[in-house]
């Protein structure tokens, strides 16, 4: 038997032969499928940690964990650093928020006045406690709502600038938002705003001894028919150049003229002339403002009544006492109507250019009590005219 015919198996194919050349051309080709997945697997590994593009919002720019740096010269802050209020449009004040829980965070601020009554030139300090009294945060903001009228410096010194009303307000540099308000009254004249003030009663002001040595004052003094100012405020009805005020004629709150110097002078000159008949008469009220007539009337309907009150004293805005040509003598008592000043008065008042304003016998008429410490100047031409005929000044004027 051959050797072949023993073996079954097919002859095996002849073995191709592997050249040096060929093994370099594989190693290439197999180098550069791995560069090539390589490349793809750090692709797509790129691709998946990448952020999509997002719309810019502020939402974004909070959550990004990227630190933005930016120029030291350009803060990267968008907040105004003032505590000045940012004014947003007109008649909206917007304040940035104090931290409530920061204990040096001003809460309220107290002051020793709030309202002053000065002459131009005088100058006025209250007192300011900010607190909590712990906080060390105590810086004052002042300002003044009408520079024409009073000023006020960083310190809150007030100085009166010209006649007339404003508010001057102090607020806390910490928290703006807290602040307090005094009223300013400043009139070219010394200003008398007390109501029954001890104080001046039967006085005369250094400032008026000083009016009386001037001669060319004596001699304006000496015209006895000089008529009551005029002024032009909105609000004021004048008949026959006469400022009427009463229970239907009011008063704005802003007319504030404190007593007028004609007023003053002509009461002088006859507290002067009573005395020289052993008569006391002087001043128990003169001047008082829209908001000293609240705090009264209120008073009076709290002890009275809304309906008695009416009967005796004036709402505010229609008091006489605001036009600063009105002035109580001596005491607003019933007993005052016995006395021999009163007697006098009755008389003479209208010598100085005075009436009395609510007389006997016109309650209708007046809508007020008898009341014959009550004076109104109206200058000697009128007041002689109405002392003759016996009216009242509604009658006066053609109102009744
Ligand atoms: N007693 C007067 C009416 C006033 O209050 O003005
Ligand atoms: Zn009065």
């Amino acid at each position: 038997m051959d050797s072949n015919s023993k073996n079954n198996n097919p002859p095996e194919k002849p073995r191709k032969r592997v050249t040096k050349q060929m093994l370099r051309r594989r190693q290439l080709t197999a180098l550069g499928v791995i560069f090539f997945i390589i490349v793809m697997i750090v692709l797509l590994l790129t691709k998946g940690c990448s952020p999509e593009p997002k719309e810019s919002s502020s939402e974004d720019e909070s959550s990004t964990t990227i630190p933005i740096i930016t120029d030291p010269a350009e803060p990267e802050t968008t907040e105004p650093e003032t505590t000045q209020p940012v004014t947003t449009e007109p008649g909206t004040t917007e304040f940035p928020t104090a931290d409530p829980n920061d204990p040096n965070t001003i809460t309220k601020i107290e002051l020793t006045d709030h309202e002053f009554y000065l002459e131009i030139g005088q100058q006025a300090m209250s007192m300011v406690t900010m607190y909590p009294l712990e906080s060390t945060e105590i810086g004052e903001i002042w300002t003044s709502s009408d520079e024409n009228v009073a000023t006020v410096d960083e310190y809150g010194l007030i100085t009166a600038v010209s006649a007339g009303t404003c508010f001057v307000t102090v607020q806390s540099e910490n928290n703006p938002s807290v602040d307090a308000v005094i009223r300013v009254n400043v009139t070219d004249s010394y200003a008398d705003g007390g109501y029954f003030d001890e104080g001046y009663a039967g006085q005369t002001s250094d400032r008026s001894r000083e009016k009386d040595s001037d001669t060319s004052r004596l001699q304006l003094l000496a015209d006895e028919a000089k008529a009551p100012p005029v002024y032009a405020d909105e609000g004021l009805t004048y008949i026959k150049d006469i400022l009427i005020v009463n229970k239907e004629y009011g008063l704005p709150p802003s007319f504030a003229p404190g007593l007028e110097d004609i007023c003053r002078e002509q009461f002088e000159r006859l507290s002067e002339d009573a005395a020289e008949e052993g008569l006391n008469i002087y001043i128990g009220s003169a001047y008082r403002s829209y908001f000293e007539q609240i705090d009264i009337f209120n008073e009076y309907v709290t002890e009275y009544g809304v309906n008695e009150s009416d009967t005796f004293s004036a709402r505010p805005g229609h008091s006489e006492h605001q036009t600063g040509l009105t002035i109580d003598c001596n005491t607003i008592d019933d007993a005052f109507g016995e006395t021999e000043e009163a007697k006098w008065l009755a008389e003479h008042a209208h010598e100085y250019g005075f009436i009395i304003r609510y007389p006997l016998g016109k309650e209708d008429i007046t809508g007020y009590q008898y009341e014959p410490w009550h004076i109104r100047y109206v200058g000697y031409k009128v007041a002689k005219e109405m002392y003759k005929s016996g009216e009242c000044l509604e009658e006066y004027l053609g109102l009744a």
